[in-house]
């Protein structure tokens, strides 16, 4: 009750603060230490990529390059371009795969928001996603730039976060009066997704939208996973000595450690 007091009292001296220009940086450092559910979209989704190994593939959000290293061992033959707009992601993914050259690694430091065909020297065969396009607010913008990078006969296969995502946590952050993970991100239902893909490009199109909750082992596990992943765009928006404080009170309010994830998993390919 004490703590309920002195946490109601804190977060209404939080002073929300207006956020800046996607995209936002991240904790690469902590995100890899980890044992996120992203690792088990990622092999999902690499799983439902048909390929030879010779093809051009894009990884878009690459992040730290865990799924980038892998779709590089089903490529033998093949090439990677890995695009993120974060430094310190990028950083982690081009140490990660150190020792991989130049004809088999292209990465981009890119803005999702601008047309990919810009950055891209040449179209890719596959797109590939994990974890990322809930991030860009236009989707009829994006899917537009997809479709403009991949070949004729090219393969999109991609998970994101759906409608509904994380909506125990939202429902934490709408009662303590904190701003919503939604406001930040574009959480669509799967007819919105199958839609605007039609619309900007694409055919053979296939969404799903699947609950996933997902839980972690301790309570510091838990809170590193809320200040790192989940609410990280929240926490852009406030002051940086409250940050802590504010994912506490989250915390406490969810005592089973679960986020309640929705998402869509998304195949298409371009219209000829
Ligand atoms: C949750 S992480 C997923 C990373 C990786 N795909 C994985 O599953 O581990 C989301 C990634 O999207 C990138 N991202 C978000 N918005 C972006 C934007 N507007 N432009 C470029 N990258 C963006 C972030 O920098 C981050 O690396």
């Amino acid at each position: 009750m004490r703590n309920n007091t002195h946490n109601a009292r804190f977060l209404a001296s939080i002073h929300v603060m207006a956020t800046t220009h996607r995209p936002r940086e991240w904790d690469a450092t902590t995100y890899d230490s980890l044992p996120l559910p992203h690792q088990r979209w990622g092999r999902g989704v690499l799983a439902s990529l048909p390929l030879r190994g010779d093809e051009r593939v894009l990884d878009v959000g690459a992040g730290t390059g865990r799924d980038t290293a892998a779709l590089l061992e089903r490529l033998p033959r093949g090439h990677v371009v890995a695009v993120d707009g974060s430094t310190a992601m990028l950083a982690q993914l081009r140490n990660r795969l150190a020792g991989v050259g130049p004809d088999r690694l292209t990465t981009l430091h890119t803005d999702l928001t601008a047309p990919l065909a810009l950055a891209l020297e040449e179209p890719v065969d596959a797109v590939f996603s994990v974890a990322t396009l809930h991030w860009i607010p236009d989707h009829g913008s994006l899917f537009r730039s997809l479709a403009g990078v991949l070949r004729p006969g090219g393969l999109l296969r991609a998970e994101w976060g759906g409608a509904g995502n994380v909506a125990n946590v939202e429902a934490v952050l709408v009662d303590l009066g904190l701003p919503r993970i939604g406001e930040a991100c574009n959480f669509a239902t799967a007819d919105q997704t199958a839609e605007r893909l039609a619309a900007s490009g694409f055919t053979d199109i296939d969404v799903v939208c699947v609950p996933d909750p997902v839980r972690m082992e301790s309570g510091a596990q838990f809170e590193a996973f809320l200040a790192s992943v989940v609410l990280s765009a929240v926490l852009d928006s406030i002051p940086v000595g409250q940050r802590r404080q504010a994912v506490r009170a989250v915390a406490a309010r969810l005592p089973e450690r679960q986020v309640d994830y929705q998402r869509l998993q998304a195949s298409a390919r371009p219209a000829a």
